[in-house]
């Protein structure tokens, strides 16, 4: 029995779409879905499973930073066997060679927390992409002519700060973004023998201030939607 996720077992499918926000969750199922089935609704984390081009695939969220993807990731793998989770998710860029609506596979994903360490005592701060998915989403960018970047990334716990210059991790690992979960997944497939992949659009432009306003932002992560599913059903 999964505590934070209702759903039977058999409900969800291998491959799982992972947003950080339940609603675009729900639009994903409602716009790019058919014979979708609402399976868990918990704390209003809503999971869907449905047919993509009459493959299942399941849809829900991981909520927002380390702790809560680390719960609803080791769920999924461990509670309903799924064997592959693509995180899709937005980021802000460190560096203005990146541009808002750009597109990032990540690589790897390094962070100060300590989620890795204390929960499977995987020492290290830069963790890998794990699986095969990472190349199968580059596969996928080629097929629907998407401009993707691989890039290592920073998952901080730490949205709001007052220093502003950039964190002494990001400049150690070369990461050009930075959002709060990716680590966190892969630490768990990591452990787990799984595979995990996070796909990025980059929201904002921390040196510039630049940002995908809330309007835009519905049509401005489509892309990236349609890579990850294309990716699913591989
Ligand atoms: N996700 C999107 N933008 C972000 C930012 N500036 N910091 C952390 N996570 C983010």
């Amino acid at each position: 029995m999964s505590v934070h996720i209702a759903a039977k077992k058999g409900e969800i499918a291998k491959t799982v779409l992972q947003p950080g926000d339940p609603l675009r969750a729900k639009y994903i199922a409602d716009n790019f879905l058919t014979d979708v089935k609402l399976v868990s609704k918990t704390r209003n984390v809503f999971y869907f499973t449905g047919l993509y081009k009459g493959k299942e695939v399941s849809v829900g969220a991981s909520g927002m930073g380390i702790p809560s993807i680390g719960i609803y990731s080791y769920e999924l793998f461990t509670e309903f066997d799924v064997d592959t989770i693509i995180r899709i998710g937005t980021c802000g860029a460190y560096t203005t060679d990146l541009k808002v609506y750009d597109l990032l596979n990540v690589e790897h994903a390094a962070s100060e927390s300590t989620y890795a360490k204390f929960a499977w005592e995987i020492e290290e701060d830069l963790l890998s992409h794990q699986g095969n998915t990472f190349g199968l989403i580059n596969d996928s960018a080629k097929e629907l002519a998407l401009n993707l970047k691989a890039t290592n990334i920073h998952t901080s716990d730490i949205f709001y700060r007052k220093n502003l210059a950039l964190p002494e991790i990001a400049t150690k690992y070369n990461c050009t973004a930075v959002e709060m979960e990716a680590f966190a997944l892969f630490a768990n497939a990591q452990y787990l023998g799984k595979n995990a992949a996070t796909i990025l659009t980059v929201s904002d432009v921390i040196p510039t201030g630049d940002q995908i306003s809330a309007d835009q932002r519905e049509t401005a992560l489509t892309p990236m939607i349609e890579l990850a599913l294309e990716t699913a059903i591989k």
